[in-house]
């Protein structure tokens, strides 16, 4: 069987990553649709070339989001012109089989998604992301790489956990919210704070990524 042919979203160098995900999970990535600056399009970036969100795609044609933030605006932009989703896991990720994955979804190298786990629509999971097992990923989080989500955590949508972050088991993480690279979140966060340090404390008023 001749392999499914994707573009990706997003043209900057985490496109260059996600180019590379794809390949090895035995996509075909014939193209890059650049959804912010429309002046790239026509042009050609990592090899690829770069086309107009709103060109309508042929019948059947899917897209990844790989941007890494601002996810869902541009994924509605995508489907808004006819694109299907793209979900990408990379061949080295351990899932569980009782894990559901959404449509969209971008893991990367060496994530591990644990039992009855769900990963939202268009969430992306870096490299070596950890997700416990009973946990819910809101749709268009972004869990940055060696984030460490444990067992029967609830994340909201458009959520973001940095870097080396850690969630401590059972904890809800409201919509928008956004933990700090290194921060080990021990209470719930409420939606659209942003929280840091060890233990996480909320470090401004509102905030959203
Ligand atoms: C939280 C974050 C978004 C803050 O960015 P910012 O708004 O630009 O914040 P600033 O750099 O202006 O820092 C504001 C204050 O917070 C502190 N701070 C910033 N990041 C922090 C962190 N991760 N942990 C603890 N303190 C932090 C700064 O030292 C500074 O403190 P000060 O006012 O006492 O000097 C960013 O540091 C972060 O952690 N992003 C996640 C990045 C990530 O995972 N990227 C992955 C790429 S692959």
């Amino acid at each position: 069987m001749p392999p499914t042919v994707i573009h990706i979203a997003g043209t900057g160098s985490f496109a260059a990553e996600v180019i590379e995900f794809a390949r090895a999970a035995g996509l075909d990535v014939a193209g890059l649709i650049e959804p912010i600056d429309p002046l790239r399009v026509g042009g050609e970036a990592h090899g690829l070339p770069i086309l107009d969100p709103g060109v309508p795609p042929r019948p059947g044609a899917a897209a990844a989001v790989g941007v890494g933030h601002e996810r869902l605006r541009i994924r509605r932009l995508l489907a808004d012109a006819g694109w299907g989703d793209a979900t990408i896991v990379h061949p080295s990720a351990v899932v569980s089989p009782s894990a559901v994955i959404g449509a969209g979804v971008v893991i990367g190298p060496l994530v591990v998604v644990g039992a009855q786990s769900h990963v939202g629509d268009h969430a992306l999971l870096g490299r070596g992301v950890l997700v416990g097992h009973h946990t819910t990923i809101g749709e268009g989080s972004t869990l940055n790489p060696g984030a460490n989500v444990a067992g029967g955590v609830t994340l909201g949508t458009e959520a973001t956990v940095g870097m080396g972050a850690s969630v401590a088991q059972g904890l809800a993480v409201g919509d928008g919210a956004l933990i700090a690279a290194g921060a080990v979140v021990v209470r719930d966060v409420q939606a659209g704070v942003r929280v840091q340090g060890v233990p996480a404390r909320a470090f401004a008023t509102e905030h959203r990524t």
